[in-house]
């Protein structure tokens, strides 16, 4: 495989996974190419072309020629300048890594994260949240979050893999899409009576079973183990980052019962509290180590050799 394949496969597997469907996310990218045909030329110029064909802002090829032939990758959960130096040492030790892989975004893709949160908007439409009031929600959360990340020294790591010459990816929301689906199918259709149960189903995911050991895994911020789990909803999982606080009023109200997060903020912990809600946090880096691992295993199978690093639990399906 090359680099341009990998990439290409995150994005079909990212569509394939993604809660909106198929159909949805078509619709998002209808959106961008209007909007951009509306755009006056000089901004035109600066846009991110790769945004017409690519539903996901936070995932991009950052360094090198996407037509490397790829035989070893490192991947980790979070790829920083420590990283890139340890492939190089690595390859040093003739480990022969070809590409870094990095769940979390970095340079533009870190820059723009806040794009892919478009997608939490739909997903709370699937939850039962009227369209109107998800979007109204969001925007704040959204802007929010721009203004968050706009500050950070977003190519820290690019000018590492630049330097050091190992090109560099990464893969966000296409692989939080996949292990939402996991979680989601597990949870959502099963016949959970209480919170404890709910624990017992996720002690059975492997990478999450691990992290307990580390005490790292699997949590529960609202409620008791014996709280009746009502509604089971995988919502604060993939589209970016963190919702809107104000969203769990609203899935009291459309009869939400418990909500599986990856990580939670304590004012989102509070809001869950006040309206009733039992919230579950999975553990971040296990939980995005699930959609990574299925993703990897399909490289595996296409003769890739997978090296985990930083925080990445490898568990091959
Ligand atoms: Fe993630
Ligand atoms: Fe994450």
């Amino acid at each position: 495989m090359t680099i341009q394949d990998i990439y290409q496969l995150a994005i079909k597997k990212g569509i394939a996974y993604d809660p909106r469907g198929e159909a949805g996310v078509i619709r998002a990218l209808d959106r961008i190419k209007k909007e951009y045909k509306t755009l006056p030329k000089k901004e035109q110029d600066y846009f991110d072309q790769e945004s017409l064909k690519n539903p996901y802002s936070d995932t991009r090829i950052l360094f090198g020629d996407p037509t490397i032939v790829v035989d070893k990758v490192l991947v980790g959960i979070d790829i920083h300048v420590g990283e890139m130096v340890l492939a190089d040492r690595l390859n040093e030790k003739g480990e022969g890594i070809d590409l870094v892989i990095s769940h979390h975004p970095s340079g533009r893709a870190l820059a723009a994260l806040d794009e892919v949160m478009e997608l939490q908007i739909d997903m709370l439409e699937t939850y039962g949240i009227p369209i109107n009031v998800a979007e109204n929600l969001m925007r704040n959360r959204i802007g929010e979050v721009y203004r968050r990340f706009a500050p950070l020294n977003h190519h820290q790591s690019i000018d590492a893999a630049r330097l050091l010459n190992i090109p560099l990816m990464c893969m966000h929301t296409p692989t939080d899409n996949i292990g939402w689906k996991y979680l989601a199918d597990r949870l959502e259709h099963t016949d959970l009576d209480t919170v404890a149960d709910v624990m017992d189903e996720l002690y059975k995911v492997p990478e999450l079973k691990m992290a307990l050991k580390d005490k790292a895994g699997p949590v529960i911020f609202a409620g008791t183990p014996r709280s009746r789990a009502g509604k089971v909803r995988v919502v604060e999982f993939t589209g970016g980052t963190e919702g809107a606080k104000e969203i769990y009023e609203r899935l009291s109200h459309v009869g939400v019962g418990t909500v599986i997060g990856m990580h939670i903020s304590e004012e989102h912990r509070k809001e869950a509290k006040k309206h009733h809600i039992n919230l579950v946090v999975t553990g971040h880096m296990a939980s995005d180590s699930i959609g990574m691992n299925i993703f990897m295993d399909e490289l595996v199978k296409k003769g890739v050799t997978v090296l985990p690093c930083s925080g990445f639990i490898r568990v091959e399906r």
